[in-house]
């Protein structure tokens, strides 16, 4: 049935713009809520105090990360506030070096040198476990050696400044995405 009345048309396209209004406030909700530190999928701040492994999840058939027990980084317990203003400084010194020129993160950003969403569980860091592992990461942040085939560059990162950057970096491996990247760091992987 083909109707030419206007106030149809007009009450149609309205309703139709309220319904989908509705649609994408409740979507932009939802997001935050799953996004938002402390959210369904990212991790409050203070994970960082925690072990966090890329384990294989069998009723989602892909790898998640595990919050384990406690493991410090640099010795020290921080409180949710005191992670919050570290993992904010390593995102200033991730930005003023432009890391994602040459990284990616979720997949985003240059593909000249490795991902970095799961770096801190990369098993190059493990051959201390535990909490050397942050300090062998900000050793390489602050004096890169060569690991693989490209050189990461000497970008005068100081002692403070990587001690942030693998605060965020530890914070940044926790978050669930979806098994992103595959299989990181396991046996036949990367
Ligand atoms: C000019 C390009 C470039 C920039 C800019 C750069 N990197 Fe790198 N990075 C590399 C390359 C290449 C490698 C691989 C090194 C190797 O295999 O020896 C690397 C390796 C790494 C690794 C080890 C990755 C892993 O999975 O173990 C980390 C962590 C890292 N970079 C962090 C950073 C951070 C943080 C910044 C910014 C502060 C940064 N990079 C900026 C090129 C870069």
């Amino acid at each position: 049935m083909y109707t030419q009345d206007v106030y149809f048309w007009r009450a149609g396209a309205i309703a139709t713009v309220v319904f989908m209004c509705v649609v994408l406030a409740a979507l932009t909700i939802d997001t935050l809520r799953q996004i938002s530190p402390g959210g369904a999928r990212v991790p409050s701040y203070d994970v960082i105090n925690s072990a966090v492994t890329y384990q294989y999840d069998t009723s989602r058939g892909e790898y998640l990360p595990k919050i384990g027990g406690e493991e410090l980084i640099f010795g020290h317990r921080y409180t949710e506030d005191e992670a919050s203003t570290l993992i904010a400084k390593g995102k200033l010194v991730i930005q003023s070096r432009a890391c994602i020129d040459c990284h990616t993160f979720f997949g985003n950003g240059g593909y000249y040198a490795p991902d970095l969403t799961r770096a801190w569980m990369d098993p190059v860091w493990a051959i201390s476990p535990g909490p050397k592992r942050a300090e062998r990461l900000a050793k390489f942040l602050t004096n890169p050696l060569r690991l693989g085939a490209r050189p990461m560059p000497n970008l005068k990162i100081r002692r403070d400044e990587a001690e942030a950057v693998v605060a965020y970096l530890k914070w940044l491996s926790s978050v669930d995405s979806n098994g992103f990247p595959d299989r990181f760091g396991a046996p036949g992987a990367n």
